[in-house]
Order: C-alpha cells, then sequence, then structure tokens
C-alpha cells in the first residue's frame, strides 16, 4: 500500500520525493483526526444543550406550531457545516432536508382526569399534563382487525391530515405520545386540544333550542372550517353533531377525522362508499357512488343545520333503505330534472319510484312546513345543502356569502355564547343510542329492487294545495 516504499525508488531523489510525500499524507491525516475530534466536541454539546431543553421544547413546539403552521414543526438536525479552512469545501454538496422523525413522548407525561368517551372502539379521556398543567383530550387510536397489527390506515390519515390543519375552526393535534409497549396499536394516543363540549350533547340537554342567531354563529363557524377542509383536498367524510366541538368561549371546532382523506379534483374514480354515519350520509351515497365529491359534507352539514333548529337529528333512518326513504319524504323524489343522472347510480337502477310530486318546489314547501319558524332565506339556505343533485349543493364557501347570516337576527358575537355545564368535563362515560360511523371494510347493503312506490301511501289526507306535508310528531 502506499504507506510502504516504493520498489522503484532506486536513488535519493526518488527516496527524498517519497519522504515528502509520506510526510504530506502524515499531516494531511493529523488535520483530518483534528478536524473530526473537534466535530464530535460540537456533536456533544449540541446533543447536551438539546436533551436539556428538551421537555421545555417538546411542550413549546406546540404552540410554536399553532402561531408558525406547519412547517416550523421540522426542528433541523442535520450537522453543522464546517465553518473554517479548506478542508469545509469538501462538503459543500446540495443538501435536501429531509423530514425528521422524533421519538414521541410517553402518555406518562399525561396524568388521566376522567373519561370523556368509552365506546367499543374509541375511547376518549381528559388529561393533564404534568410539566406545563395543560387540560387536553387523549384519544386512543382505534384498532383496526383488517390491518393485522400494522398501524390502521384510518388512523394514520387521522393523525397526517390533523398534522397538516391550521384553522381556528378545526380541532388542533398537539402531538402524538405512545404507551410502555408500543408494538401495540392500543398503546399509541392522540394529544388534542381540549373543548368542553361537543354539540351533541349539549342539543340532548338544552332546555330550549339555540336562538337563530346562535344557530347562525355555529353554521358560519362550522361552513369555515368545511371551506378550509375542501380548499386544502380534504374530505372530512363523518360530520355530525357529535363530531363537532364547542368551547365555552363559543368556538366551534371540526374533530373527528377517522374517516377523512386527501382527495384529488376530479375525484379518484373508486372511493369508498361506505362512509359517513348512516343520518347524515347523501343520497348519491346510499344510492352507491363511490365517485363522490366535497358535496357530501355540504349534505351533512344541511342535516347538522336541522338539528341544530330542532334539537333532534333530522334524518333518522333504521337502516339505508329507509333512510333513503325518509329523504325522499323531506326532499322529493328524484326524477331526471331535479336529479340529471341519478339512474345511472348502481342502486338507482332497481328503484321503483312514485310518479314526483312536483319535484323541488314541493321539497321547498315540505322544509318549510317543518321549520315554521326558520325565515324564507334560512328555508333556501337548508333545501339547497338538502338538494338531491349533489351538483346542486352550495359550496362552503357559498354558505359564507348567503344571504341568511345578513338578514337579522344576525350571527351572535362568539364572546356573547352562552355557556353549558361541561360534560366532558365530569366523571362519567356516555353511551350513545346513535349510529356510528361505518367501520372499515364492512360491506355495503345491496339495496336491490326497492320499492317506493307507496312512499306517500295514506298522506293524501295531509295533501294541501300542490305539494303534501308530512305529519309533525
Ligand atoms: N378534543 C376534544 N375535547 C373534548 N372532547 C373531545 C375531544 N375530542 C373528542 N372528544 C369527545 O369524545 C367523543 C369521541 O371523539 P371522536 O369522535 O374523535 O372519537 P371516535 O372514537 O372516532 O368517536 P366515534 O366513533 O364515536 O365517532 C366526541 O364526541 C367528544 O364528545
Ligand atoms: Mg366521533
Amino acid at each position: 500500500m502506499a504507506s510502504k516504499a516504493s520498489r522503484w525508488a532506486d536513488d535519493g531523489e526518488d527516496a527524498a520525493l517519497e519522504a515528502q510525500r509520506k510526510k504530506e499524507k502524515e499531516e494531511k491525516k493529523r488535520l483530518k483526526a483534528e478536524k473530526a475530534r473537534k466535530l464530535e466536541a460540537e456533536k456533544q454539546a449540541r446533543e447536551a444543550a438539546a436533551e436539556a431543553a428538551e421537555a421545555e421544547a417538546a411542550s413549546q413546539q406546540q404552540d410554536t406550531d399553532s402561531a408558525n403552521g406547519p412547517p416550523s414543526k421540522r426542528r433541523k438536525v442535520s450537522p453543522e457545516r464546517a465553518t473554517s479552512n479548506g478542508a469545509a469545501n469538501s462538503s459543500r454538496l446540495l443538501r435536501f432536508e429531509g423530514g425528521t422523525f422524533t421519538k414521541s413522548r410517553s402518555v406518562e407525561n399525561y396524568d388521566k382526569l376522567n373519561d370523556i368517551e368509552e365506546g367499543a372502539y374509541g375511547w376518549v379521556s381528559r388529561a393533564r399534563e404534568l410539566s406545563t398543567g395543560k387540560v387536553v383530550a387523549l384519544k386512543r387510536l382505534k384498532i383496526d382487525p383488517k390491518d393485522r397489527g400494522g398501524l390502521p390506515v384510518t388512523g394514520l390519515r387521522e393523525i397526517q391530515i390533523l398534522k397538516d390543519c391550521d384553522h381556528r375552526n378545526i380541532v388542533k393535534l398537539r402531538e402524538v405520545v405512545v404507551g410502555d409497549d408500543t408494538s401495540k396499536i392500543e398503546n399509541i394516543f392522540l394529544v388534542l386540544e381540549f373543548l368542553e363540549h361537543d354539540l351533541k350533547s349539549i342539543l340532548e340537554d338544552m332546555p330550549q333550542p339555540f336562538l337563530a342567531s346562535e344557530v347562525k354563529t355555529l353554521l358560519l363557524q362550522l361552513a369555515s372550517g368545511l371551506s378550509y377542509l375542501h380548499d386544502s383536498y380534504i374530505l372530512h367524510r363523518d360530520l355530525k353533531t357529535s363530531n363537532l366541538l364547542l368551547s365555552n368561549r363559543g368556538v366551534l371546532k371540526i374533530a373527528d377525522f377517522g374517516m377523512a382523506r386527501y382527495v384529488s379534483i376530479p375525484p379518484p374514480p373508486k372511493l369508498t362508499q361506505l362512509v359517513v354515519t348512516l343520518w347524515y350520509r347523501a343520497p348519491e351515497l346510499l344510492l352507491g357512488s363511490s365517485r363522490y365529491t366535497s358535496a357530501i359534507d355540504m349534505w351533512s352539514l344541511g342535516c347538522v343545520f336541522g338539528e341544530l333548529l330542532t334539537r333532534e337529528p333530522l334524518l333518522q333512518g333504521k337502516n339505508e333503505v329507509d333512510e333513503l326513504a325518509k329523504i325522499f319524504e323531506l326532499c322529493g323524489i328524484p326524477t331526471e330534472e331535479s336529479w340529471p343522472g341519478f339512474r345511472r347510480l348502481p342502486n338507482a337502477r332497481g328503484l321503483r319510484l312514485p310518479p314526483s310530486a312536483g319535484g323541488g318546489a314541493a321539497a321547498g314547501s315540505i322544509i318549510r312546513a317543518k321549520f315554521p319558524l326558520l325565515t324564507l332565506a334560512g328555508v333556501s339556505l337548508l333545501s339547497s345543502l338538502l338538494a338531491l343533485d349533489p351538483e346542486r349543493r352550495p359550496t362552503a364557501k357559498e354558505v359564507l356569502d348567503h344571504e341568511y347570516f345578513r338578514q337579522d337576527p344576525k350571527p351572535k358575537s362568539e364572546a356573547m355564547f352562552p355557556t353549558f355545564p361541561s360534560k366532558a368535563g365530569q366523571e362519567r362515560t356516555r353511551r350513545r343510542e346513535t349510529p356510528n360511523a361505518p367501520g372499515r371494510g364492512e360491506k355495503l347493503a345491496d339495496l336491490g329492487q326497492i320499492d317506493f312506490s307507496g312512499i306517500f301511501a295514506g298522506r293524501e289526507m295531509e295533501e294541501r294545495g300542490g305539494g303534501f306535508s308530512l305529519r309533525m310528531v
């Protein structure tokens, strides 16, 4: 090798040259070793400083994130570049900052206060961060047997989407923490900002319905969060009152992104049809459409609007067929005019429908009869959200600009919003009688041949003018 004397060094001049080369090499080696020592010392110093600040940094990280948006989450961990001497030039390569993986903190950093919700799969509790005293909500990742021990795709999507979102009407993910045995999926927890209520519990307990001004404030916030999601190519796919949180300061936040996903425009051709809890599920989904758009969330928003007005879920079908029947009763029988092309949807081919009872106009009159206190602008907004044809539903942005919100009574300021006793802050586990979001991989109901032709039988007595109204209970 190079350290041996050259076999060709047969005269004095060669020997001198060889000695010179050797000397240079040794000098280079010495410089290199010195530089490595220097870098190692610097690295150790940095690590010591980072360790000391770790707890502090982790808690402050989330606050900084919310102020500066997602990019600030990336901490720089690549080594400092060499600063002095010519050797530094050798490291002047193009460097691309990759994402960094940092170890998740332990759930032991939190002290559980009380359960908020414990269902068949889900588990959410109120907890306090030991180092800061901050109250948070801990949500345990659901196990999905289909993922055979791996991370459930729904959980991964929920984490990814919540990490990417930064909007005052979307619940904030502070961090993800793990229990001792990280091999178990149920030992992964989302740490979310805590909000005192969900809209469902408030509606169940409040003695009087929300005032019109309060409904407007809530709807505006919901539409604002939804507009942000849709602008970011995210479909929520499970909007319902139990997934909408409300703080004691009147701020509404969209939560539960277990069903959410990113979509392209136009949407991919084969999205799963089994999404959205039955009572909030749009007719195109019930009829088997797999190429749906953000209009499915707008339908759910219409259902939430109706529920805010009456405190009762609007369309409480017992199963898919019954849900469709309830939709047709409220929104009219679909026709080629009211919903062009609906017959091409997989489950629509076998539908036997009664002759149209006036189409959209009749639908408007039924909605008006069901919500007698709602202004005309309110009825127009609600009917448009509940349009059978997804193309005719307004976008979230259009909802924000709707006449309804400009009319008196004006939306109530959030600061003036009433406060409610918090269920989530009490030692109590709630059980729901309402249907759950569909599970992944569940079988889609085959609606087969459905006969809706007798859907209005017995209602002839109630007919009024050109349309008809339903018995109100
Ligand atoms: N950040 C939070 N602050 C306070 N309560 C919360 C929070 N997140 C969730 N909850 C409560 O826990 C309930 C369940 O949460 P979430 O919907 O996210 O979980 P889930 O297990 O997916 O529920 P489900 O399957 O019942 O829809 C909510 O309805 C709400 O009452
Ligand atoms: Mg939920």
